[in-house]
């Protein structure tokens, strides 16, 4: 049975993963967060003193992990070697990592199989950098969804916790940003189909009607 596939791509902090998971839940189809993917060999390297220049070094360890998800009632959870580490992926040190891993060709060629997989069982709302541009081609319904930098730190400032102050977080996500979209292999960009949903200044609410509505129209729900 052909199964619906949403590729929804874009920067981090544009609320990609709340946005995508409400709709899923909305929709009936699983939610896919490939970022926690590369946050788990992020997390794999951090554990194992690899430093984040060493692509040899992470290269090598892919022999020795397996990442994927596993159901739970509470949703997907992320599996690195047997280990559930869902939660300890959340912080500033993995981000950074996760973004230097994700910028090693062999590192995304590891993953490629586990995305594809996952959106050929079941209808699924995956969302991630190049979904559209790479993992999903063919996808029924392309989203790029982004916000402002200021839009973007201040969600995840306030996410932290205030554990780190608005000022660095704002210097990260535009480091972030630029070695997301400026690498090689997968850059982060916009597929030429991708509807664009800018999400500045909207209220959680809007966002959630804004999405749920432009998928809806699209698969002629
Ligand atoms: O969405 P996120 O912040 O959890 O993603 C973590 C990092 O992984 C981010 O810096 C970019 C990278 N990533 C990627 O390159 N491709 C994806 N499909 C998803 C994430």
């Amino acid at each position: 049975m052909k199964r619906i596939n949403v590729a929804i791509d874009g920067p981090s902090g544009a609320g990609k993963s709340s946005l995508a998971r409400y709709a899923a839940g909305v929709l009936g189809y699983i939610y896919v967060d490939t970022g926690a993917l590369y946050r788990a060999v992020g997390l794999a390297a951090h554990r194992r003193g690899i430093s984040k220049e060493d692509t040899q070094g992470i290269i090598g360890m892919l022999d020795d992990i397996t990442v994927g998800f596993e159901s739970s009632p509470e949703g997907q959870r992320t599996v690195l070697c047997g280990e559930d580490v869902s939660e300890l992926i959340r912080n500033e040190t993995v981000s950074m990592y996760a973004s230097a891993v994700s910028a090693i060709p062999k590192v995304r060629q590891f993953l490629l199989d586990t995305q594809r997989r996952i959106a050929a069982e079941a209808d699924v709302i995956m969302d991630g950098r190049d979904i559209a541009t790479v993992v999903l081609p063919n996808a029924d319904v392309k989203i790029f969804l982004t916000a402002s930098v200021e839009d973007r730190a201040m969600r995840r400032y306030l996410q932290s916790g205030g554990e780190v102050d608005l000022e660095t977080l704002t210097e990260l996500i535009k480091q972030r940003d630029k070695q997301d979209s400026e690498r090689e292999i997968a850059p982060l960009r916009r597929h030429e189909d991708a509807i664009l949903l800018d999400t500045t200044g909207n209220t959680l609410e809007q966002s959630r009607e804004l999405l749920v509505n432009t998928i809806k129209e699209r698969i002629g729900k």
